[in-house]
């Protein structure tokens, strides 16, 4: 009875190409479905066999008279994660979570596993990190990687409804964007390379181009911290778009945000509800957005016992008691210019502040949005390129976004795993991404 599927399927409508998540288009019809083994018991003339399928999970029951005793022998030879195809009645059943179980009539077994490593019990997580590609079969992971998804496909969505292009910026660069302390270097031929930090200096070229643009890829840091926020390689979405000032670039920002949340709440609720998240402070993010000045988080931390004075950066803990005295995302703008990457442009009103803006995620899940208004200024942005020793020849394609043409211009990026990690509520980034990559961390 082998019946593959069809590559051209969508699952809906066709009893052939059923999926979990469709079943109920289907009741009292005949389905073929194509799954593994999640759960398995068996007793005597009866068994249940729940079948994940990537969409859902199923209970199927099979039954000696139905299936004959040699059909019904090779039943018990399934084990966790066998892989099958079957056929078989959609009927109601009041008991399923799904309101929905098959009575098998036929099946097909493609493949009986040994035992699979990742059982029932209780594992540590260096196991199962060393079991990523296995762990990721779990309910658990399933659930987190389709909120992933919607979040990535909401960042789309955002972006090509409101008039951006799409700009994909290369992952191999010449120079630095983020400093040079997390640069990671790989031969290029005869010369050397970096892998990119961020697509910002070349989103910035291609919204002179363009206008309204956006970069989204992966990005890499040698980052030597091993926190619950760090990734070696995590994705970022970088808007970049000409004539906007920090203002505007603050808009943008809430405003995405916004959407992108409120989305993913609706469209996952599922998986959210299955993952124990609570909704109530998601549904609360809504602009406006608090927006406070550097100097005014250095007073909330003085006051909180968090002493702080004028020039100092922010860590997570620091993140985490600014963010508690709001209820939603809380933008902190103005930072010392000292502090900030060589672009970012000197303030009008105070030569001591660059026009730049976080974003600090409440629930202490940190910084999820760095950005700013760019250096537009030619004299200006050379200066800053010799104070944080910069070598001015690797810059001069970008130095000439400033001789041809230069406008005000700003932007800003967005971390995926951190705004995943904040939205299912999970405590640290490894989970939120299919294979992560860490300090320690590079298999499988
Ligand atoms: O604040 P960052 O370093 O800003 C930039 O890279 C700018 N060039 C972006 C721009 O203006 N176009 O990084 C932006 C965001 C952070 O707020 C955080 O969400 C995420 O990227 N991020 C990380 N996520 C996981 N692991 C890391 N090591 C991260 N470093 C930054
Ligand atoms: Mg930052």
């Amino acid at each position: 009875m082998k019946k593959l599927r069809r590559a051209t399927d969508s699952g809906r409508e066709d009893p052939e190409n059923a999926t979990v998540d469709q079943i109920s288009l289907f009741d009292q019809k005949t389905v073929t479905l194509r799954g593994w083994i999640a759960n398995f018991r068996s007793s005597g003339k009866i068994a249940f066999l729940q079948i994940r399928d990537g969409t859902g999970i199923i209970q199927c029951v099979g039954d000696v008279q139905e299936l004959g005793p040699e059909k019904f022998e090779k039943l018990k030879a399934l084990t966790l994660e066998s892989s099958l195809i079957v056929e078989g009645v959609v009927r109601k059943d009041a008991r399923s979570k799904i309101g929905y179980e098959i009575g098998l009539k036929d099946f097909e077994i493609l493949n009986i596993s040994p035992e699979f490593p990742i059982g029932n019990k209780e594992h540590g997580v260096a196991f199962l990190m060393e079991h990523r590609h296995l762990w990721l079969r779990s309910s658990r992971q399933v659930a987190l990687l389709r909120v992933r998804s919607e979040v990535i496909r909401a960042i789309r969505d955002y972006f090509d409804g409101r008039g951006f292009y799409l700009m994909d910026s290369p992952i191999l660069t010449p120079n630095a964007c983020e400093g040079t302390s997390t640069l990671f270097e790989t031969p290029y031929f005869d010369d050397k390379a970096y892998l990119t930090q961020s697509g910002q200096l070349y989103g910035e070229a291609s919204a002179l181009a363009l206008g309204k643009i956006y970069v989204f890829g992966p990005t890499f840091r040698a980052e030597k911290s091993k926190t619950r926020r760090h990734l070696t390689e995590f994705w970022m979405v970088e808007p970049e778009v000409a004539f906007m000032d920090i203002y505007g670039d603050m808009d943008l920002a809430e405003d995405f945000v916004e959407y992108v949340v409120q989305r993913t709440i609706k469209n996952r609720k599922t998986e959210l509800e299955y993952l124990e998240r609570n909704l109530e402070p998601l549904s609360r993010v809504r602009k406006p957005f608090p927006r406070i000045t550097y100097e005014a988080a250095i007073d909330i931390l003085n006051k909180n016992g968090k002493p702080a004075a004028f020039g100092d950066d922010f860590g997570g803990d620091e993140e985490t008691v600014i963010s508690q005295q709001f209820d939603r995302p809380v933008m902190i703008h103005h930072y010392p210019l000292a502090i900030k990457a060589f672009y970012m442009k000197q303030s009008e009103e105070n030569p001591k502040l660059a026009a730049c803006v976080d974003m600090i995620a409440p629930e202490g899940y940190g910084e999820i949005i760095g950005g700013g208004q760019r250096e537009d200024n030619m004299e200006k942005l050379v200066k800053r390129l010799e104070e944080q020793k910069l070598p001015k020849e690797a810059f001069e394609w970008y130095l000439d976004l400033r001789r041809f043409g230069s406008v005000p211009h700003a932007g800003f990026g967005l971390g995926v795993e951190r705004t995943v990690a904040w939205i299912t509520g999970v405590p640290h980034v490894r989970e939120t991404i299919p294979f992560p990559r860490m300090m320690e961390k590079i298999f499988p």
